[in-house]
C-alpha cells in the first residue's frame, strides 16, 4: 500500500450519509453490489439474475410495468422474502443473510408500496416505529421536519386521517428516521396529487445529491423518473434490459420501451 494511501478502515470514513469522504473522491466505501439475484416464487422465476451497483449520492430509477418484479426486488433487498441466489453487498460487506431489521441497522431504508402508514397510530408514532432497529431512546432526528413541514403541523394526527400526499411523506420520513445510508422507494408517486409528487421529487433530490445517500426510486411514471434519473435500470419480465445514465433516457428511448 502507497505510504499516503487514503484511510480505509470504516471507522475513519465519513459518518454515514457522508457520500463524500474529506480526502475528496467518491465514497466507494457506500455502494450497493446486486450480484445475479435470482428470486422464485414456487415454481415462477421472478427474479432472473441481476446485477447492478449503485453509488452513495446518486438516484437509479428502476423503470418497468406492472409485474416485472420492481417490487420483488425490493423486498429482497430489504430481506423481506428470501432470495434463491445471488449476492448483495452494502459498503463491502455481504448483507444477504442478514434479518430485514439487520439490513435496516446496516443502513438500508425501505418505503413500501403502498405506504403502509399504522393508521391508528399517530404521526409521531408512526416516525417512532422507524427507529425500531434502533438502540432504545435513540431521538428522531429534527430534520426530518424540516424535510416535511406539514408533519410537523400533524404530529399528533392519526395516520390514517392523513391524505395520500402526507402519508407518503410520513412513509419516506419514518425510513429516514434511522439515517440510512440506501433509501429504496417503492413507487411513491401512486395515487398522488401533483404538487406533492413535486415536494417529495425535491426532497429525494436533496437527500442524494446534498446529503449523499444512495436512493432506488421504483417507478412507472416517466416523467418524474427523467427529471430525477442519475442511472436507470429498466426491466422487464424480471430481468435488466436496459440501463444508462439519467441523461441519456431520452435519446435512449426508454419511454417508448417502457409501453412495449
Ligand atoms: N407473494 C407472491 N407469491 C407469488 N407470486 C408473487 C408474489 N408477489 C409477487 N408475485 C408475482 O411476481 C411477479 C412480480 O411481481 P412484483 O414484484 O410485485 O412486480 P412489480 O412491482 O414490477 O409490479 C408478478 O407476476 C406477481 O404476480
Ligand atoms: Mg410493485
Amino acid at each position: 500500500m502507497a505510504d499516503n494511501a487514503a484511510p480505509t478502515h470504516p471507522a475513519d470514513a465519513a459518518p454515514h450519509g457522508g457520500a463524500h469522504p474529506p480526502w475528496g473522491g467518491p465514497a466507494a466505501g457506500d455502494i450497493l453490489k446486486v450480484q445475479d439475484l435470482h428470486k422464485h416464487y414456487g415454481g415462477s422465476h421472478i427474479l432472473r439474475g441481476l446485477s447492478f451497483e449503485l453509488k452513495p449520492g446518486e438516484i437509479t430509477v428502476v423503470m418497468g410495468r406492472n409485474g416485472v418484479g420492481k417490487t420483488t426486488l425490493l423486498k429482497s433487498l430489504m430481506g423481506v422474502v428470501p432470495v434463491t441466489s445471488g449476492s448483495i453487498t452494502l459498503a463491502g460487506e455481504n448483507i444477504d443473510k442478514l434479518k430485514t431489521h439487520q439490513r435496516v441497522r446496516a443502513g438500508l431504508g425501505y418505503v413500501p408500496q403502498g405506504r403502509e402508514i399504522f393508521g391508528r397510530l399517530t404521526v409521531m408514532e408512526n416516525l417512532q416505529m422507524g427507529l425500531a432497529s434502533q438502540p432504545a431512546g435513540t431521538p428522531l432526528p429534527k430534520s426530518l421536519f424540516e424535510l416535511f413541514p406539514v408533519l410537523d403541523k400533524m404530529r399528533g394526527r392519526r395516520g390514517g386521517d392523513l391524505s395520500g400526499g402526507q402519508q407518503q411523506q410520513l412513509a419516506i420520513a419514518r425510513a429516514l428516521a434511522p439515517g440510512p445510508k440506501v433509501l429504496l422507494l417503492d413507487e411513491p408517486t401512486e395515487g398522488i396529487q401533483p404538487n406533492v409528487i413535486q415536494d417529495i421529487g425535491r426532497v429525494i433530490q436533496h437527500l442524494a445529491h446534498d446529503q449523499g445517500l444512495c436512493v432506488v426510486l421504483v417507478e412507472q411514471y416517466y416523467d418524474f423518473c427523467v427529471q430525477l434519473a442519475d442511472q436507470y435500470l429498466l426491466m422487464q419480465r424480471g430481468e435488466i434490459v436496459m440501463r444508462g445514465r439519467g441523461k441519456d433516457m431520452a435519446a435512449d428511448g426508454v419511454r417508448e420501451r417502457l409501453a412495449i
